[in-house]
């Protein structure tokens, strides 16, 4: 999750009418999540592989002796949440079910079929550009589902090298409110019950991504802290589920993780300066802090490790923790939905975040 973006081409564009692509994204309109999916127990068919650890009961009932209950779906074991403390990360096999994988592909699909390129800003994700101050697209892109294009999308004329759909880096950053498919995904039981297990006492997703990472020129996406990115006070409660809906491999581009990276504070800080009563769209980015060299550092880089996931498996991200993804230049696309959590029960969102929604578009637990 990174977001600091190449703007040359956007502002060849800049004249360009804008168009948002929906018609519900455009009126901000938050859709409604069926009550059945916000029901503890009548979430959607999923297989329990969560319970790696065979055996694994609440820790209530375990430590009084009772007879142990099984977990709500998506609910950690004891074990996972250590692992998950210890490591920083968490690897969760088969944690969206193939009909949920199968949906969150066809959805995607068809938004991008229905974006039109030529009434639209030519906004580009790149981790390498940090050079601009100011991208009103992109910082309104909390209240929308907005796109955003691969670096290497675009021909010398402006013209894409290649169709649409093989030319978007990623889709943001409000899906979890405004469209069903993704907003019944991540406002699943199964995701209250994962977020709850990690203590989080008011989870509330502030941000989700469809990520392309498209054959040949998918993006990289350099050594980060997601919570650079979205930081709450007085503690950062950041964290990410990711989850894969194609395979993920070392040739497409897989998520590498420093294991125990998470143990000190957040390196670098993204912060927005806007004027009093600005909108979201307005504002100048800037940086507090920096990162160490990790991929420039033998030593650090052998201490990543590459998180080979099949599709359907989640990958839960502290935070703090330290992760990249290398370039695609394979000829197989490597598509995944991210959504980051903060906890509202125990901190608040930054106004220095880049990230602001709109009056009358608030976050919203689950
Ligand atoms: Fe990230």
């Amino acid at each position: 999750m990174l977001f600091v973006l190449g703007f040359a081409r956007a502002l060849v564009n800049e004249n360009v009418v804008r168009e948002k692509t929906l018609t519900d994204v455009s009126a901000h309109r938050r859709v409604a999540v069926p009550t059945a999916t916000r029901a503890p127990h009548a979430v959607l068919e999923v297989p329990r592989p969560l319970s790696r650890t065979s055996g694994a009961f609440a820790p209530d009932a375990r430590s009084m002796g009772a007879d142990p209950a099984p977990l709500d779906p998506g609910a950690l074991t004891p074990e996972q949440v250590q692992k998950f403390q210890t490591d920083g990360f968490l690897v969760l096999e088969h944690f969206a079910s193939p009909e949920e994988v199968a949906s969150m592909l066809s959805r995607a699909n068809a938004l991008v079929e229905d974006f039109d390129t030529s009434k639209h800003p030519r906004s580009v994700f790149s981790t390498k550009d940090q050079k601009r101050t100011s991208d009103a697209y992109f910082l309104d892109s909390g209240n929308h589902v907005s796109f955003f294009f691969e670096e290497d999308a675009f021909a010398e004329d402006g013209a894409l090298k290649q169709p649409k759909r093989l030319s978007i880096n990623k889709m943001g950053h409000a899906l979890h409110d405004l469209d069903p498919t993704f907003a019944a995904f991540s406002r699943s039981a199964k995701m209250k019950a994962l977020t709850k297990s990690l203590g989080m006492t008011r989870p509330t997703p502030v941000q989700s991504m469809y990520i392309f990472k498209q054959p040949s020129i998918g993006g990289e996406v350099s050594a980060h802290q997601d919570s650079t990115f979205l930081h709450t006070s007085p503690k950062p409660t950041c964290t990410g589920v990711w989850v894969a809906l194609e395979d993920c491999t070392t040739t497409n581009g897989c998520l590498w993780a420093l294991p125990a990276s998470h143990g000190e504070p957040v390196k670098k800080r993204m912060l927005v300066d806007r004027e009093q009563g600005a909108g979201p769209e307005t504002g100048s980015i800037r940086f507090e802090g920096e990162y160490p060299d990790w991929l420039g550092d033998d030593v650090v880089k052998k201490k990543f490790t590459p998180l080979e996931t099949k599709a359907g498996t989640a990958v839960l991200l502290h935070g703090e923790n330290v992760h990249y993804s290398a370039p695609n230049l394979s000829p197989v696309s490597r598509h995944a939905y991210s959504v980051h959590f903060i906890d509202q029960g125990v901190a608040s969102w930054d106004d220095t975040n880049w990230l602001r929604r709109k009056e009358g578009f608030p976050f919203e637990p689950l």
